[in-house]
Parts: C-alpha cells; structure tokens; sequence
C-alpha cells in the first residue's frame, strides 16, 4: 500500500502555498526524468487553493508550463463555459494566468452524451502527445499520471466517485460516466480507481471545518466503501494537504 502523508497548515493561504511548493517539486521532478508533467485537477474549491500561490509570478516564473499537460479529474457535463463547469473554474483561476499551450489542456467534448464524452475522454488520453514521458503504460491500456490533485466531499466523494455507486467497482474503464451524481449537476465524467492508484503522486486538497468528520473516518482506514480512502496508489505517495479545521479532530501524531 502507499504511504500516507498528513500535512496539516494553520490556514488555508499556508496551504495553497504548501501545495504550489508541491506541484513546482513535482513538475520540476517529472519534467527532468522524463520531460513533461502529467497532471489531473478536480473542481469544487481545489482549482482556486491551487492557483493562489502558483500563478504569483516569484512561482509561475520557475514553471516550464511548455512541458505540462493538464487533464480533468472529473468534469461536469455541461458547456464549457458554464458556471458548473470545472475546465471554465480551472481556465479563470489558472489557465487564463500561465502559459500552458491550448493544445496540451484536455477539457471535454460537452457535446457528446456523458456516456460517449467519458469514451472520447479515455481515447483522447491514450492518444496524448506526450512521448516518452512513460504516460500511457506500456500495455497500451492505462495511463500513469505524475500527480492527480483531488478534493473530497462532506460524504466522503472524490472525483466524482460517489459512495455506494456502481462506478466504484470499475476495473476496465479509465474515465466513466455517471448520470445520477447525488452532487448536481447529475451528468458527469470522472477518472476510476484503476487510474488513480496508478498516479506517481496524488494529492488531496481538504479544507474547512466541513470535512472534520470524515477526515476522522478517513484515518480510521475502516470503512472501505468510502470512495477518498479507496485511493491508495500502489506505486505512489499520498499526501492529505489539510488546514487545522479540517484536522482539527484527526488524532495528534
Ligand atoms: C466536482 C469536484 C468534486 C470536488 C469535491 C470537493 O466537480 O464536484 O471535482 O469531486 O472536488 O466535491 O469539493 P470542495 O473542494 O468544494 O469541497
């Protein structure tokens, strides 16, 4: 199983910077052994605790944002310019600040049904340009990302993996599709656990005083139908980027 990390700042604007420290070592780690960065980003609260710190110019100025390749945790189906849509949350606090190239962002096809979007998504991402990086595995069937930064819900969701949904027994698909999301809008598309566990790095955002109790259930490591503790990359680390209310009832260390 993977090592866990908790790290745990007095506030939120410790933790955006503890996480952009995180994603430059990262980046700068993955460009240098294999010459691009992989990344997938949630939505929620996570696009704008990521960018705070990262699009300042004393950071951005060190990123070679020309090697990255961003990709959806999950996205909600809807237009791209829609107030739900995470790619239009990640485009206004991030990407309209740095400097990726067009070509290397992977939003959705909104036009497509969520179940064609989810297969058009997988396609497009093992068909990435992204040589010799060591992205797509070797099979030809799976993906392995340098870093997934996810969010997790009150209920203990992650991505848009909800709990008790069927889509957490996938083991085939890369992205899924799920049409009854309990967390509008319904219709959504999200990366399974085969891809998840197979990231290098991944890393949860969790803040406020609204995730106490399930950080609590999350460190008992004991209910094992909660999608956020089912990620475990077999081959990675895992780091919980926490600020002190959202830890405030995990046990001292
Ligand atoms: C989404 C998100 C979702 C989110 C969690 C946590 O599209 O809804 O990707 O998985 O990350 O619900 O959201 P908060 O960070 O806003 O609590």
């Amino acid at each position: 199983t993977a090592s866990r990390k908790l790290d745990v700042s007095p506030d939120t604007d410790t933790l955006s910077r503890r996480v952009a420290d995180m994603v430059v070592e990262h980046s700068d780690d993955a460009i240098r052994a294999r010459g691009a960065f992989n990344v997938a980003v949630s939505g929620g609260s996570l696009p704008s605790m990521l960018a705070k710190y990262l699009v300042q110019p004393d950071v951005a100025d060190k990123v070679q944002w020309d090697k990255w390749n961003l990709f959806f945790a999950d996205e909600r189906c809807v237009p791209l310019d829609d107030d739900e849509s995470n790619y239009k949350l990640v485009k206004s606090a991030l990407l309209d600040r740095i400097s990726i190239p067009d070509a290397q962002v992977f939003p959705i096809d909104p036009a497509l049904s969520p179940e064609a979007c989810a297969a058009e998504y997988q396609a497009r991402m093992l068909k990435a340009e992204t040589t010799g990086s060591g992205f797509v595995a070797p099979s030809g069937s799976g993906v392995v990302f340098d870093l997934v930064l996810l969010g997790m819900g009150p209920d203990g969701h992650t991505a848009s993996l909800f709990p008790g949904h069927k889509l957490l027994e996938e083991h085939t698909k890369l992205v899924a599709h799920i049409e009854d999301s309990p967390k509008p809008p319904p219709s959504r598309i999200t990366l399974t656990f085969p891809v998840l566990n197979a990231a290098r790095c991944v890393a949860f955002l969790a803040a406020g005083s609204g995730k106490q109790e399930m950080m609590v259930r999350i460190h008992q490591q004991k209910d094992s139908t909660l999608p956020a503790q089912c990620v475990q990359p077999e081959n990675g680390t895992l780091i919980w980027y926490m600020d002190s209310a959202a830890a405030e009832k995990l046990p001292a260390n």
